[in-house]
């Protein structure tokens, strides 16, 4: 088989790049190692920048996300048993972001995908990158038993941190960065209306919690807990006994309870690799990066470095300047060092660390000052709807 770009991977990442570059009349070939259905099963984030939206709308796969998605103008912190609102409209010239969960971005994706009838594979076993330091890159992989190959010209690594495409890279010729955090996240999604109507991140001597949702009878909820806990370790009424706990009395009187219907734990880090191109093999997303939830950037910076990439891309293809493909690593490195500060920011000022009091002490003065101060606030808001994406000349 022969393709222009060979995708590794059908998360957002994969599916996002195969629609942008399909309605550039650029083809691809998707390769994924699940099933379609385990790929949808995954509960991830759901708050969309103004760019990521933007771009669902540039890639035709908006219907659904405009029609069900809640447009959110402010955010809610709470320390020291008060809340702060964030106004991220007003502190951003009219920014928002969007309430709209990964999983629907993924099945929109899919469809799109489906539509066009452009090639995938699914269930796609012993993935293997070759020759991507020459000009004709191959990529080979099993299929119910039968071994395939792909020719093309460029390759997309958009196959998460556990992927093979960043592992195929000689050892040596990329440099990591990463810091493990000593918590995981515990979460539930019940179908019960949301406690808020915003979302409301929350700092408390007992640690983090995270008041977010899908849609007005869905709510998505966090605690912070430790990385040894199962999810046995929690039942429902200790999950929401917890939750409750750590949120100002008057959010707690009013929350509704239900069972949760899918209840997960996992660990934050924060991770990125050096440089993310190598020869013809492009990494894209969670393959070249992992910042812990707190900011809500995952799904963000896997679209910025999509449209980063299918713009570079697109232009390499259509007016001949392969030179910007040597840029994309850069352009990428440049927003994602910047959305890792902000994700690590957030997850030092609002996580219980240690019972350190001078640490204690210092993460309240931080939360007094950001959001008492306009240049605080401003700070933080236009972190959390997205810095501006870099124009690729
Ligand atoms: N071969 C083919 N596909 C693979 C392989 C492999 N060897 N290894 C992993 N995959 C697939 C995974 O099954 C998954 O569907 O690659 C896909 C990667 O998807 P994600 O992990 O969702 O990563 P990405 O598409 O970059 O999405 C951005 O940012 O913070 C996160 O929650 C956010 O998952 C989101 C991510
Ligand atoms: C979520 O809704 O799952 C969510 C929202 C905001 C975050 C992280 C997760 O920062």
């Amino acid at each position: 088989m022969k393709t222009q770009v060979a995708i590794i991977g059908a998360g957002p990442s994969g599916l996002l790049l195969a629609q942008l570059l399909h309605l550039q009349g650029i083809d691809t070939i998707l390769l994924e190692a699940r099933s379609p259905d385990y790929v949808l099963g995954r509960i991830r984030a759901g708050v969309l920048e103004q760019g990521t939206v933007d771009l669902l709308r540039e890639a035709k796969a908006n219907a659904r996300m405009d029609r069900e998605g809640q447009v959110h103008e402010g955010v809610g912190l709470s320390f020291a048993g008060r809340q702060e609102r964030i106004d991220l409209k007003g502190l951003t010239g009219g920014k928002t972001v969007m309430v709209y969960g990964q999983t629907e971005v993924t099945k929109d994706l899919m469809d799109a995908r489906a539509q066009e009838k452009g090639v995938s594979f699914y269930e796609a076993a012993n993935v293997r990158l070759h020759d991507f330091q020459t000009d004709h890159p191959r990529v080979t992989f099993q299929k119910d038993g039968e071994t395939l190959e792909i020719e093309c010209d460029y390759i997309a690594g958009c196959d998460g941190f556990h992927g093979v495409s960043r592992q195929s890279v000689p050892t040596g010729a990329l440099q990591t960065y990463e810091k493990v955090y000593p918590f995981g996240w515990l979460g539930v999604l019940s179908r019960t209306p949301p406690v808020s109507h915003e979302l409301i991140y929350a700092n408390h001597e007992r640690g983090f919690a995270l008041c977010s949702m899908r849609n007005a009878q869905l709510s998505r909820y966090y605690v912070q807990c430790p990385l040894e806990d199962k999810t046995a370790d929690w039942s429902d009424q200790r999950f929401w006994d917890e939750l409750r706990s750590r949120l100002p009395q008057h959010v707690a009187a009013s929350m509704v309870t239900g069972p949760s219907i899918e209840k997960s734990i996992a660990p934050l880090r924060s991770f990125v690799v050096e440089p993310m191109k190598f020869g013809r093999l492009f990494l894209v997303g969670d393959a070249a990066h992992i910042v812990p939830p707190t900011g809500a950037k995952g799904l963000n910076l896997a679209a910025s470095d999509v449209n980063t990439l299918y713009r570079v891309l697109t232009k390499a293809y259509q007016d001949g300047r392969v030179d910007l493909l040597d840029k994309y690593s850069e352009i990428c490195l440049r927003r994602i060092w910047k959305a890792e500060r902000f994700s690590w920011w957030m997850t030092s000022v609002l996580h219980k660390f240690s019972d350190d009091p001078f640490n204690q002490r210092i993460q309240m003065a931080e939360l007094e000052y950001y959001t008492s101060s306009l240049a605080g606030r401003t700070s933080i808001a236009e972190n959390y709807v997205g810095l501006p994406y870099e124009a690729i000349v």
